[in-house]
């Protein structure tokens, strides 16, 4: 027994080594200040603040080499059945200057923890070899884009499976690449802080679709976007912007539309069957 306990604890360390340090939380509150005043989006079913679901797992997203520094870089709710997130949300502060990471892909050993076996299987999560068998022109894109991370080590945490999503090749390098970098583009020019320091809460997520990848891991039908942030110096004013694109090729005649944040409630809980609520009030806040 007791070697036994050794052995998972070995596999455990072993793991979270290699894998980077993000942590599968009850609730989201170590990172809920990637949330617009604090609040995680309202999703019934899927989403329970306080408690834990058995399919939808809330992860606290990190990367660090050294344990005992954890710097949260971002929030992700993920699907264990579809094996995709839900959505992923970040505070956007301006891109900072770097290339684009070149790094391995990353799991999330707590959603597979080792059941005393030495080989997980990884039921509950995408790994990299799903996306090697690629019978339907996907490749993988992020939700939260490297390209809207503040610094390089916020960059590299992208670098995880649990913030990707199959996406058609096409349509990752076109039209939505246009919404991050439009999106980029309007948080810029638009969005600050009391300090005038660029500000924004983000969120990014995907629908399900009826294809899996490698019969695993779910190709979603639709991507969505939005943010909330507050017009530059307009103490008062809170303004947001929404996007959704389905997720098959490329189509210039028929570009990606700005929609306003109760538009793509409506559409997503239309989607859920719920009434979803992205950001608390709507994107308004006093003072
Ligand atoms: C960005 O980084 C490069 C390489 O370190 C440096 O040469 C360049 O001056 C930097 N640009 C800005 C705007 O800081
Ligand atoms: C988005 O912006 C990046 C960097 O600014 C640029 O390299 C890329 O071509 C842009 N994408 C599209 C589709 O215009
Ligand atoms: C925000 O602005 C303040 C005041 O100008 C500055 O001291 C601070 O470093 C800025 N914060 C960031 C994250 O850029
Ligand atoms: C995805 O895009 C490729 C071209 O990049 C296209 O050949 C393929 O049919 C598309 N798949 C779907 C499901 O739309």
């Amino acid at each position: 027994m007791r070697l036994f306990i050794v052995s998972v604890v070995a596999v455990l360390l072993a793991l979270s080594c290699r894998f980077g340090m993000s942590e599968v939380v009850s609730k989201f509150d170590t990172c809920r200040k990637f949330f617009f005043e604090g609040q995680p989006p309202v999703i019934p079913d899927i989403l329970n603040p306080n408690s834990e679901h058995v399919r939808y797992k809330k992860i606290c997203q990190t990367y660090s080499s050294q344990k005992n520094d954890k710097i949260y870089t971002f929030a992700t709710l993920y699907d264990t059945e579809s094996r995709i997130p839900v959505f992923s949300a970040y505070k956007y502060t301006g891109k900072g200057n770097f290339t684009r990471p070149e790094i391995p892909w990353m799991i999330e050993p707590q959603l597979d923890p080792p059941d005393g076996n030495m080989i997980v299987p990884y039921r509950n999560q995408a790994i990299d070899e799903d996306y090697f068998k690629n019978n339907y022109q996907v490749n993988r894109g992020h939700l939260f884009p490297s390209g809207h991370a503040a610094d390089e080590f916020t960059a590299e945490s992208t670098f995880t499976l649990t913030n990707i999503v199959p996406q058609n090749i096409s349509f990752n390098a076109g039209s939505w690449n246009r919404i991050e970098n439009k999106t980029r583009d309007s948080m810029n020019t638009d969005c600050s802080d009391d300090n005038g320091n660029i500000s924004a809460f983000v969120l990014t997520g995907a629908i399900p679709g009826k294809n899996r990848l490698n019969n695993r891991v779910n190709i979603p039908s639709y991507m969505w976007t939005t943010f909330c942030c507050r017009y530059n110096s307009r103490k008062i004013t809170w303004v947001s912007q929404a996007y959704w694109g389905i997720n098959k090729e490329e189509n210039e005649d028929e570009p990606i539309r700005q929609k306003s944040l109760q538009e793509l409630q409506k559409f997503l809980s239309e989607k859920y069957k719920y009434n979803v609520q992205l950001f608390k009030n709507n994107c308004k806040k006093q003072k």
